[in-house]
């Protein structure tokens, strides 16, 4: 099943000592000073409590301090909980916005090696929903199928707030996140676009927004010759799900996510060599990231009209794929003619986007595994942030620097507009080679955004990891889900 685990969330209610739970969780500062601490809060409680048990590990090196370095104490007659978790914070001085999510996930990941159904945290994170949220990721695995799983997750997570705001916050990013991830780490045998679609009217009646799915005749009917050419070679027939979500005044314009729902890509008849198809599962993370989003900004009813659209296909070779030399007809008129059958994220995109135009979308964002070139340009754990509209980019970049998701900005200069002219149609789909290749593609797109204020987000990087981090296990990170909910609360205000 494709929905994220349940775990109860809530409020501990008690000392780190006192509390009924199988681990508690403290965090401690790096000093200023080489092999210097501070130790404070509830970390200071507890060691108090103990007779200064965690202040001379801490003198003797025993405990690290580094961010995310987590050491576990075991047996202490003074606390109630079998287990503390010592979490290192880093300098308290030159806290980034990244420390929330990432200290918090490392302390459930290094606690859910084992099964525990009870964990306390009590750390001195803002803000506190990114940090509860980084708790819920940080003990869910990639390792759904096997028998034997290297991550239990919690049943319950309590944490040391009265905040009930937060908390339900963090539970609801928890949640959505653990959708994405949930989905992107399902293979291509069970995560396709009529199942996926499926997926998109399910959290849609549970959480609160309307889902309206587009089968092949439809999309016919609509013109979405790009989108449909590129799901020519698969059995599997592609959807376009477009889910409405209105906490809004009817006056307020709308907010169009889109996502890249490419269930499988096999590159077509542009083949990728195995080793670059193996993970191509994860090439609807930019869908994933949609609907996780969409979930959470429904469940939490942000005041906000928000459209979400998906384009869902499968890129297959077979007698029926579509082929080099090929042209196009988009749904915007403009056509296409096709030079590389592995450049198909922006195929489905220029018809999606240009549904999200049609719709009234008054402001845009894309997020697509768009091009390996970004993945060149930026390493495997930022993404390439493109816009046609630089206060807008502002916007979405200050929601990623919040949340501490790593983003930065790509430029749109017109000489990578010039490199998809194309000799037989209007524009080609590949640029002149492979230099600077996730500006091209994001070229391309802006060609089918009108002129709404767009971001582009190429999260081919960091939406997939082929290793664990500390903080979270390899596979499917749920990037930019906050980033999104963000961007939607932004808005609201
Ligand atoms: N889905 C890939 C991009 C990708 C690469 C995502 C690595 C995640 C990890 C995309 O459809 C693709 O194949 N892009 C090509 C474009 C090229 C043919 C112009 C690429 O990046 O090589
Ligand atoms: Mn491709
Ligand atoms: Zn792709």
């Amino acid at each position: 099943s494709s929905s994220s685990l349940k775990m109860k969330i809530t409020s501990t209610g008690a000392a780190p000592h006192e509390v009924q739970a199988d681990a508690v969780v403290v965090g401690v500062w790096q000093g200023l000073e080489k092999d210097d601490f501070v130790l404070d809060g509830p970390a200071a409680a507890l060691d108090d409590a103990i007779g200064g048990g965690i202040r001379r590990l801490l003198e003797s090196g025993e405990i690290a301090t580094a961010e995310n370095k987590v050491t576990k104490i075991l047996g202490l007659s003074e606390v109630a909980a079998h287990v503390v978790a010592v979490v290192g914070l880093g300098k308290q001085n030159r806290v980034s916005s990244t420390l929330p999510f990432r200290a918090a996930g490392a302390a459930a990941k290094a606690l859910a090696g084992q099964k525990r159904h009870r964990v306390a945290f009590y750390l001195p994170l803002r803000p506190l929903a990114d940090a509860v949220c980084g708790s819920m990721t940080g003990c869910q695995g990639q390792d759904i199928y096997r028998t034997e799983p290297k991550l239990f997750p919690f049943d319950e997570i309590l944490w040391d707030t009265d905040d009930s705001d937060q908390l339900r916050r963090g539970e609801v990013l928890g949640n959505a996140v653990g959708l994405t991830r949930n989905l992107v780490n399902q293979p291509a045998n069970e995560i396709y676009p009529e199942s996926f679609a499926q997926q998109c009217v399910t959290v849609g009646t549970a959480a609160g927004f309307q889902a309206e799915v587009w089968d092949e005749a439809k999309l016919t009917e609509e013109n979405c010759g790009s989108l449909l050419a590129v799901a020519k070679g698969s059995d599997r027939p592609p959807r376009l799900a477009i889910m409405r979500y209105r906490g809004g005044t009817d006056d307020q314009f709308p907010l169009a996510l889109v996502g890249k729902g490419v269930t499988f890509d096999s590159g077509g008849l542009s083949l990728k060599p195995s080793e670059a198809m193996s993970d191509m599962k994860c090439d609807m993370a930019g869908a994933a990231t949609v609907l996780g989003a969409m979930q959470a900004i429904a469940t939490l009813k942000l005041p906000v009209n928000v459209v979400g659209l998906v384009g869902l296909v499968e890129n297959m070779v077979s007698g029926r794929a579509y082929k080099l030399g090929d042209v196009l007809h988009s749904r915007k008129g403009k056509t296409i003619e096709v030079l590389n059958t592995d450049a198909e994220g922006r195929l489905v995109l220029a018809d999606v986007l240009n549904v999200a135009v049609s719709l009234g979308a008054e402001r845009m964002i894309d997020l697509a595994t768009l091009t390996g070139a970004c993945v060149v340009a930026l390493g495997k754990h930022t993404a390439g942030l493109m816009t046609n509209h630089p206060e807008w980019l502002s916007v979405v970049a200050q929601s990623a620097q919040n949340c501490g998701e790593p983003a930065w900005e790509l430029p749109m200069f017109d000489e990578f507009r010039q490199q998809i002219k194309s000799d037989v149609a209007d524009i080609k789909n590949i640029g002149e080679g492979r230099w600077g290749g996730a500006i091209t593609a994001a070229k391309f797109l802006e060609e089918f955004v009108d002129e709404v204020p767009w971001v582009h987000i190429d999260i081919a990087g960091p939406s997939f990891a082929d290793k664990p981090r500390d903080w979270i296990d390899g596979g499917a990170s749920g990037c930019f889900v906050r980033t999104l909910v963000d961007v939607a609360e932004s808005l609201g205000r």
